[in-house]
């Protein structure tokens, strides 16, 4: 086969590949995964976390009584996304690795889909599934208040 029904080749195999994963195609060629990270507020009151990132700071927010809070972005090439949260529920204080290396391996199970970590803030401490069965099967407590 000559050079160029090489590449005719490829192309089509990329552009199959956007056609059978679409919601990949956001964040550009397969090595920057799209991660939804949610925080579900189980404690009985508000509770406020700031998350930051080594390049974004998402701010303050506050989170009702059952309510939850959600980002979504694009894996850095290798993994090496990284977010914090620092949180606030009364007079106490947490703050935790919401997002790291050692977060993905928790969360991740299946690469070929869209990527979600979820997290449950509740009085016990703070805990992370990425199959968001029903509470507690699955998830990993990461702290304590
Ligand atoms: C992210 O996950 C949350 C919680 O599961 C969901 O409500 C939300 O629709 C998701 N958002 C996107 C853009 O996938
Ligand atoms: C978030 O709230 C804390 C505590 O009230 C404050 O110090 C900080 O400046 C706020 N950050 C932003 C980005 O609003």
């Amino acid at each position: 086969m000559n050079h160029s029904g090489n590449c005719f080749i490829f192309t089509l195999f990329i552009l199959a590949c956007y056609l059978v994963t679409p919601s990949l195609s956001f964040c550009g060629i397969g090595l920057r995964r799209p991660w939804n990270v949610s925080i579900n507020n189980f404690v009985p009151g508000d509770i406020v976390v700031h998350i930051t990132s080594t390049d974004h700071d998402l701010g303050n927010h506050t989170i009702s009584s059952n309510g939850k809070y959600y980002w979504t972005f694009c894996e850095k090439l290798f993994g090496r996304s990284k977010f914090t949260g620092n949180f606030r529920w009364g007079s106490k204080f947490q703050t935790l690795a919401l997002f790291d290396r050692e977060i993905v391996d928790i969360c991740e199970f299946d690469i070929s889909s869209d990527q979600v970590c979820h997290w449950i803030v509740n009085p016990d401490g703070f805990f992370v599934s990425g199959t968001n069965d029903p509470f507690p099967k699955g998830w990993a407590k990461k702290k304590t208040w």
